[in-house]
Formats: structure tokens, C-alpha cells, sequence
């Protein structure tokens, strides 16, 4: 059974609370999945009572689901909130009289539902007023969000700071591609079964693809998505883990430490940007006005809060090279962009061609090579693309899908991926976390690479499309479209 603990959710007032942290506590509650004697506390700058706050949760739980009076009031009795000026030493001393009163659990989560700037601020008061501290059995964790840092050097300021108060094992670096179902299910599939691990080498493989495409624009994040830009925003994190799961090397064990480590030692093999032979290769690219789905979109320099000037990356494909003897030769292609034709989130594993075709004198056209699609969205499923004989006349070759699709659990089975992380924060499990190593090295891996932000053209592109017409060959080529 999980520890009673003390859920302080910090930014309580905020759009991530509303949307996404309730509404997965609300769903965890049901499952009975929330420890029991656990409490919710709400802290935001924002002056409201305690009833003001849950009236404002009971909302903003509705919006995703339905549910009872009577089943509301048995979770609302968990929630209280408080006015917490997060500069105010003395709102942290009320805060933690407040939380070491009797009768509360004296595990405690802080979960940091703030931006970035804060989180050492946070960590610091924490610390002030001893709240990181916990007698065991019973814990203190602070849950943070991406980004770890706007680079390397402040990533590791922030490390820090972080580690002045926190030890590494109190904290829980969220990336919330690693909650997704088929990603977890990357190192299953590779090492649960016999059939894939003895292909999954240069000798029989081509190239690696890795893509999230989003049709969605900037929205109302301008702020913060002009300062970062698509490498900082999708590659730093997301698909460095992607490639770190689909690329290392297999742990003894599928236990935290081990993995970890594994994927540093991924990180660590990566060519540095530039240099090589082959060197890694980057296109840079910016949307232009367009059309999604027959809706005229404006170009991302127009957009709300963006500089007419922006010289943002809203597209990026990287080619980069793991220098290890698995890898050794095989380009791994990165490609993420904002306003692109769809939203596709994939690992695309393409195999080498036959040796030699037999059929080749009865045949007009090469015999298209294997491809493995581990896809993520829109469906998520494993495709496994093949040649088979098709009926009829004596040569007729036809591709064809050997297709899993990931099964629709039933509603109760499938928890989204902030239910997840919170109840891997609850259990204290790390596996499915960034560790501080990993984040350096995957900074420090992308410095030059961002260093080529306003120093390499950057590609317009019409929304909608692939990407800048430069990329249209590879892009057509990698995702077989
Ligand atoms: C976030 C990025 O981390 O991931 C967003 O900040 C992006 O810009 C989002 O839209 C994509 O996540 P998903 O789960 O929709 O693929």
C-alpha cells in the first residue's frame, strides 16, 4: 500500500492545474488509486477560500467528464487551498506550519505547476523552511516539468540549485512522451522478444526516423515557444528519449538505475554536431501562412506575441550518427515542426534492402526493403511492412502490413499521462523520469546544433505541407509518403 502523503499542487490557480493535474487526481481517486489519508493542498498567488477552490476544480473537472454530486463531495473533502506569495518567506514559514499540523500525512509531494524561472526559487524556500526534509519511511519530492533549462550552462545552474536543497532521488523530471503507452512499450517490444534484437544493428538497418509532427501552431504560448524554438521545445526532450529507447543498448535489468544508465551511455555515443564523416546534418525552417485542414492559418511571424522579425525555428530535421558498434553508419533522422500537413508522432525503422533479388529480370521496380512503424498517433500501433506474393500471374509481388494495434483498454485500464507520472511520483519510482545526467548530456549534445539558429538559413515553409520544399525529397523518402 502507497504512503498516506500530502499532494501540494504550487500554481494551483494556474491553466495546468485546471486542465490537466485535477482532472488525473479526480480519475485517480476513482480507481481507488490515491493513497488513502491523502490530502490535496492548492497554493497559488491567486486570494481564494478553500470552497472557492474546489467550486473552481468541480468545474474544471466537468469539462472532461461527468460526474455526481455525491461522488464529487467525497473527493472534494481531500482539497484545500492557500494564498502562497512564492517571494514571501513567511507565507512558506504559514505553509509549512499549516502542513505539519497533526493529523496530515507527513510525506509530501510538491508539484511545481509553475513556470521554469521559478522552480529554484521554489526549491530554495522549500528548503528555508524544511520542508525538504522527511523522516523515513515518509518522503518529500518535488515533481518538475519541462524545460530543464533554456541550455546546457542553465540546466545545470539549475541542477544546482535544485540539488543544493533536493537529493536526486527526491526529484521527478517529467517528460510526459515517456507516459505514452507505445513509447513505454519500446523496450518491450525490442527486448521481450527474439525476433527484432539480432536485426536491430547497422548490418540491417538503413536508417532510423523519428518524427512528431504537429499541425497545431504556436496558440497562445508565443511567449514562452519564441524563446525556446522546436529544438528546445520537442528535440531536447521528447525525441532525444525516443532515440535513447529505440537506439540503446539492453539493460541487465528493467529497473531504473540500469536504464538510465543505458540511455546515458546512448547519449554519450552520439557524434557531436558537425564533425565526422559523415558530419550531421540540420535544415531549419519557419512556417509561412497556409491552409490546415481548408483553414487559412496565418505565418508564425504573424502570430499573436511573435516578433515580426522571429528568426524561431518552427521546424527542424536533424541527421545525426550514434558512433558505437551497433550504430556505427546508420543515419537517425529527427524531424519535429509546428503547422505541418499532420499530426504524426512515429519511429520509423527501415531495413536494407535484399542482398540480391532474384526476381529482379521479372520484376519493373526494386522490391521495396522492410520497414518497421512503431507509431505513437494518431493510432498506436506496430506495423511491420512486408512483400508477399500476390494471387495471380507468376511474379507479382504486393507490400502488405502485418499490423498490432495497441489494444483500447478498457477506460479503467488506461490511465492518461499525467495519472501516470502522479502515480509513479506516489510509488517513487524514477524509471520513467529524466535523470540529471541524461538532461545535461542532452543539452550539451544540442549546444552546437542550436548554435546554428541564426547562423544557417532558416527555410520557409507553407503551413500544411511537409516542411520547406528543401526537405520535401528525404522528408517523402524517410515516412514513405
Ligand atoms: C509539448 C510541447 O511538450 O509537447 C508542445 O511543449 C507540443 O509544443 C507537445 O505541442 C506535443 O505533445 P503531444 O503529446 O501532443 O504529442
Amino acid at each position: 500500500a502507497l504512503r498516506p502523503c500530502t499532494l501540494v499542487i504550487l500554481g494551483a490557480s494556474g491553466d495546468l492545474t485546471r486542465r490537466k493535474l485535477m482532472p488525473a487526481l479526480y480519475n485517480l481517486f476513482e480507481l481507488g488509486a490515491l493513497p488513502s489519508g491523502c490530502q490535496i493542498l492548492g497554493c497559488g498567488r491567486t486570494a481564494l477560500t478553500s470552497d472557492h477552490f474546489r467550486e473552481q476544480m468541480l468545474v474544471a473537472i466537468r469539462q472532461q467528464r461527468a460526474l455526481t454530486m455525491e461522488e464529487w463531495e467525497r473527493f472534494a473533502r481531500l482539497l484545500a487551498y492557500r494564498r502562497l506569495d512564492y517571494a514571501q518567506q513567511a507565507d512558506w514559514q504559514d505553509l509549512a506550519s499549516w502542513l505539519r499540523q497533526p493529523g496530515l500525512p507527513a510525506s509530501r509531494l510538491f508539484y511545481c505547476a509553475l513556470p521554469p524561472d521559478q522552480y529554484a526559487t521554489v526549491a530554495c524556500q522549500l528548503g528555508a523552511v524544511g520542508l525538504q526534509q522527511a523522516t523515513a519511511p515518509d518522503y518529500s519530492r518535488l515533481i518538475i516539468e519541462k524545460p530543464f533549462g533554456h541550455d546546457l550552462a542553465s540546466a545545470i545552474a539549475l541542477d544546482a540549485s535544485l540539488h543544493q536543497i533536493f537529493a536526486e532521488d527526491q526529484l521527478f523530471r517529467i517528460d510526459h512522451y515517456l507516459a505514452k503507452e507505445t513509447v513505454q512499450n519500446l523496450l518491450m517490444l525490442r527486448f521481450a522478444n527474439a525476433l527484432f534484437e539480432p536485426l536491430w544493428n547497422r548490418s540491417y538497418i538503413d536508417s532510423v526516423t523519428i518524427i512528431a509532427s504537429e499541425q497545431l501552431g504556436v496558440g497562445q504560448r508565443a511567449g514562452y515557444y519564441d524563446r525556446a524554438g522546436v529544438l528546445r521545445d520537442m528535440f531536447q526532450n521528447h525525441l532525444m528519449q525516443m532515440l535513447a529507447l529505440v537506439a540503446m543498448e539492453p539493460p541487465s535489468r528493467f529497473e531504473t538505475e540500469t536504464v538510465q544508465n543505458e540511455k546515458a551511455k546512448l547519449f554519450r555515443s552520439l557524434r557531436p554536431f558537425s564533425t565526422g564523416d559523415p558530419a550531421p546534418q540540420l535544415l531549419l525552417g519557419q512556417y509561412q501562412a497556409g491552409q490546415i485542414d481548408g483553414q487559412a492559418v496565418v505565418g508564425y511571424r504573424a502570430e499573436a506575441g511573435v516578433a515580426a522579425d522571429s528568426c524561431t525555428a518552427t521546424y527542424a530535421l536533424l541527421q545525426l550518427y550514434i558512433d558505437n558498434w551497433r550504430w556505427s553508419g546508420v543515419p537517425f533522422y529527427l524531424l519535429s515542426g509546428k503547422r505541418l500537413a499532420a499530426k504524426q508522432t512515429a519511429i520509423h525503422i527501415q531495413f536494407k534492402q535484399i542482398p540480391h533479388s532474384l526476381f529482379g529480370h521479372l520484376l519493373s521496380a526494386p522490391i521495396p526493403a522492410n520497414r518497421l512503424e512503431l507509431a505513437i498517433y494518431p493510432q498506436e500501433r506496430i506495423a511491420l511492412h512486408l512483400q508477399t506474393k500476390s494471387p495471380g500471374g507468376k511474379a507479382c509481388l504486393a507490400p502488405v502490413q502485418l499490423c498490432y494495434d495497441y489494444p483500447q483498454a478498457p477506460l479503467q485500464a488506461r490511465l492518461d499521462a499525467y495519472e501516470k507520472v502522479l502515480l509513479d511520483c506516489l510509488q517513487g519510482d524514477h524509471m520513467m523520469f529524466w535523470r540529471q545526467d541524461g538532461v545535461a548530456l542532452s543539452w550539451a549534445y544540442l549546444e552546437p546544433v542550436l548554435g546554428r539558429c541564426g547562423s544557417q538559413p532558416l527555410l520557409p515553409y507553407v503551413a500544411g505541407s511537409w516542411g520547406p520544399p528543401e526537405a520535401a525529397a528525404l522528408t517523402a523518402r524517410l515516412l514513405n509518403i
